[in-house]
């Protein structure tokens, strides 16, 4: 089965994302007639695109037989993939962090860092989060009243914490805010490093790899200050490690800065600012928030189902595989649509409307299996604390114009949230 001509190119288009309710709508397509079925989009191989929450999780169960890095894993037109791979002297990938990994390398780049992203070793973290948190509360407290909770807010806090747990300098967070929205924001013209809508992939792609040669250079320094003087850092964690007695590949630990420094705030913000989002439209769920602050964490849950800020990750088949009844071909190419997985109707009650009590929440937006998402009790420790430090302090808030989400198909979500409100 093939998916409709006009839905594929939905899927893959920055601007259905930006839009919000063409994207929905595509998906909610897909998970009632064809939920596991190939797409040929314009200008893309093919692949299959797997909409149902249980498809989702099976194939990332799976993740011997489903690939992340035999193929790009992330959304690459056809033309740009061969790009790179001249670039890359054949390699499908412009970066080698964790998620462009399959086992064994995976498994012992992952365990690098894994320990200090478990529950227990992040709680020492919390006061010093906590009174940044404050912090940021205080600037829109200063603010007066009216405020872009993007811009001003969200796109700054976890920056400034993934930054101090990194090890990079207050100073140049501006430049790692720019840096990371050029990348994820590469198809939006307000973003991205050509300012201007991207017509031509090639000039599309070279834009990216500068970007993407910028952290490079600023980690190689970086790497090298923190093997003549390790720190209580991130950085010297990955500077210093080994893997069977040998250094990291070079190439591999930069892209180890390049993930922390882009997917360790960016999905974070855009969570945090349709957090916001959602309760300025919903006064009834933000009184009984207020009044009862033990639903923070139920209400967060339901926000980062709700913004879901990956849209996908592609996985390739190492052998011929049957999902969702679908015979999947040895090299198949797949996308594993987290939006649509958190929407679907058989795992979530009226899964359009925003609950901050909904229970159980058990949604994908943090991946599943091997690769699920390293970082999601370091977001979910960011978001609690800012609630629990703004939502005593605010009285009110609405609204104040029309919110805008960001033109792109993989990391992405509001990149402007107007908002008027009373604090003390
Ligand atoms: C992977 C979502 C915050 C670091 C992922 C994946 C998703 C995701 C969907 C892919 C999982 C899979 O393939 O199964 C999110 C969301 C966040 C968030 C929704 C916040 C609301 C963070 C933070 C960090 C982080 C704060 C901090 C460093 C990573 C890393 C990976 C990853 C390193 C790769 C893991 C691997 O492939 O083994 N994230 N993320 N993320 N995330 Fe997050």
């Amino acid at each position: 089965m093939t998916i409709p001509q006009e839905i594929a190119d939905t899927i893959v288009d920055p601007k259905a994302y930006a839009d919000g309710k063409r994207i929905d709508d595509a998906f909610s397509f897909l998970r009632k007639e064809m939920p596991l079925a190939q797409a040929t989009p314009t200008d893309y191989d093919p692949f299959w695109v797997v909409t149902k929450h249980a498809d989702i999780q099976e194939v990332e169960r799976q993740n011997d037989l489903f690939h992340n890095g035999d193929r790009a894993a992330t959304l690459t037109p056809r033309e740009v993939d061969q790009k790179v791979r001249e670039m890359m002297g054949g390699s499908p990938h412009l970066v080698r962090s964790l998620v462009q990994m399959d086992n064994p390398d995976h498994m012992a780049y992952r365990r690098i860092t894994q320990g200090a992203f478990l529950p227990q070793n992040l709680r020492k973290l919390e006061d010093r989060i906590r009174e940044i948190a404050r912090g940021f509360v205080d600037r829109m407290a200063e603010k007066g009243g009216t405020c872009d909770f993007a811009r001003d807010i969200s796109f700054l806090y976890p920056l400034h914490v993934i930054m101090e747990v990194l090890g990079v300098p207050e100073v140049d967070e501006p430049r790692m805010l720019k840096l990371t929205q050029e990348l994820f924001g590469s198809a939006d013209p307000e973003l991205n490093r050509l300012g201007a809508e991207v017509k031509d992939p090639a000039a599309g792609l070279a834009a990216v790899a500068e970007t993407v040669g910028e952290f490079i250079t600023y980690f190689n320094e970086m790497t090298e200050d923190r093997r003549r003087k390790p720190r209580e850092d991130l950085a010297s964690l990955i500077a210093n490690a080994t893997i069977d007695g040998q250094p990291l590949d070079h190439f591999a630990a930069m892209s180890y800065y390049i993930i922390a420094a882009t997917a360790g705030h960016d999905t974070t913000s855009n969570t945090t600012a349709g957090g916001l989002w959602a309760i300025a439209e919903r006064p009834d769920q933000f009184k009984r928030l207020k009044a009862d602050p033990s639903l923070i964490p139920s209400f967060l849950e339901e926000t980062i189902r709700w913004v879901t800020p990956v849209k996908h990750f592609m996985r390739t088949a190492t052998a011929d595989a049957e999902v969702h009844g679908q015979k999947i071909a040895k090299g198949d190419w797949m996308m594993l649509c987290y939006p649509s997985g958190n929407r679907d109707e058989d795992v979530f009650a009226d899964p359009f409307e925003f609950k901050i009590d909904r229970s159980p929440n058990k949604h994908v937006a943090f991946g599943y299996g091997a690769h699920v998402c390293l970082g999601q009790h370091l977001g979910r420790m960011e978001m609690r604390v800012l609630w629990e430090e703004l939502l005593p302090r605010l009285e009110s808030v609405e609204l104040n114009g029309t919110p805008r989400l960001m033109q792109a198909n993989f990391v992405c979500g509001p990149k402007s949230v107007p908002i008027r409100y009373k604090m003390h």
